[in-house]
């Protein structure tokens, strides 16, 4: 446990902030039609991806520096990583300053290696799972992630289950008239398995450009389908951006990320560093912030802090996707880390 003293990361629209997320590669075995192109993705070079050293390091400064409590490695692909128990196990020792507990470490994964894996992420300390899943029908599925592995992801999810992930969320990216006729579906199969549906609007972050507002499925649509069903009643939560519904039954729950409808960005307390080390303070931020270079130019814990610090100063307040004076991001989801 660390006994060094804090200082919390407030931006300047007083938002604390203290929730990181790690791309730790840009690679992914699917394609996802709203993340990646089918083909001609470049990928980074081993050399320009953070080793597991540089990523514990930066992240030992969010969580011993700044107080963070959350830690959630994403892609890509994150399972693509070879070795990443070895990973787990590093971060897992982090202590949070403030309350001395372990940092709450999770992954969001395509579930294609949870059979391979799940035990040993689980063994190592990966506390919490997110696990991709657009469809329960195995060519819409294979329309959507340009994989025909619909089988080996609900493997993927049972090996979640056996080695002992609880709760399991189970991310769905709504895109109209592909897989909105499985919202129903979606929830029955939520409350048969134990996992909770997470129903994620479309934003515009695919890298064939292919995003319009008519393909997003708002969340209160989503949410009104499944009450006419299956009645909900909404929980009360705190900063996360899922909008959360229990079943009045206490069959379970169900969320909706209204990222396009309802931003969340006021309560938003998340950043983020990408596979080689930029740091970023909205998954819309034009600007990016190079951590791998003063980390690999010798600079100390100190001057890492100092940049850190300078880049919150720029933690923008809305990302009015929808307004005219929308700019979409260079990057797309595969290269941000989702
Ligand atoms: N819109 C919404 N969510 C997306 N994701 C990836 N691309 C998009 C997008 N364009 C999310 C998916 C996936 C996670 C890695 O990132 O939920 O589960
Ligand atoms: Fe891969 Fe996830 Fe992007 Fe799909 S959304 S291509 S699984 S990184």
């Amino acid at each position: 446990m660390s006994s060094k003293s804090f200082t919390p990361l407030i931006d300047p629209y007083a938002r604390r902030v203290r929730d990181l997320r790690i791309s730790i590669t840009d690679r992914c075995n699917f394609r996802c039609t709203y993340c990646m192109p089918e083909k001609g993705l470049q990928w980074l070079d081993r050399a320009e991806i953070l080793s597991f050293e540089e990523i514990t390091r930066l992240a030992r400064i969010f969580v011993e520096r700044f107080d963070f409590d959350g830690i959630r490695l994403t892609g890509g692909e994150p399972t693509v990583r070879a070795d990443l128990p070895v990973l787990m196990e590093k971060l897992s020792s982090l202590h949070v300053p403030s309350t001395g507990l372990p940092v709450d470490l999770a992954m969001t994964t395509n579930g294609s290696s949870l059979r391979l894996i799940a035990r040993d992420l689980k063994n190592t300390g990966l506390n919490r799972l997110n696990i991709s899943l657009d469809s329960l029908d195995p060519k819409t599925f294979a329309t959507m992630t340009r994989r025909d592995h619909l089988d080996k992801v609900l493997d993927g999810i049972d090996a979640a289950i056996e080695a002992g992930f609880s709760p399991i969320k189970i991310n769905i990216v709504m895109i109209r008239g592909v897989n909105d006729g499985e919202i129903v579906d979606f929830a029955t199969f939520g409350r048969q398995m134990g996992v909770q549906p997470r129903f994620i609007e479309f934003m515009p972050l695919d890298a064939d450009g292919a995003w319009n507002i008519d393909k997003v499925v708002p969340a209160d649509e989503i949410v009104e389908r499944i009450n006419q069903v299956y009645p909900l009643s909404p929980v009360v939560h705190g900063p996360e951006p899922a909008q959360r519904f229990a079943y009045q039954d206490g069959a379970g729950e169900i969320g909706v990320i209204p990222s396009v409808t309802k931003p969340f960005c006021a309560n938003c307390d998340r950043v983020r560093i990408t596979a080689e080390g930029k740091f970023m303070t909205c998954l819309f931020a034009i600007r990016e912030f190079d951590l791998r270079k003063t980390l690999r130019s010798g600079g100390s814990d100190d001057e890492i802090m100092d940049e850190i610090q300078a880049a919150i100063g720029t933690k923008w307040a809305g990302h009015s996707i929808g307004n005219v004076n929308f700019v979409r991001p260079p990057r797309s989801m595969s290269q941000i880390g989702g």
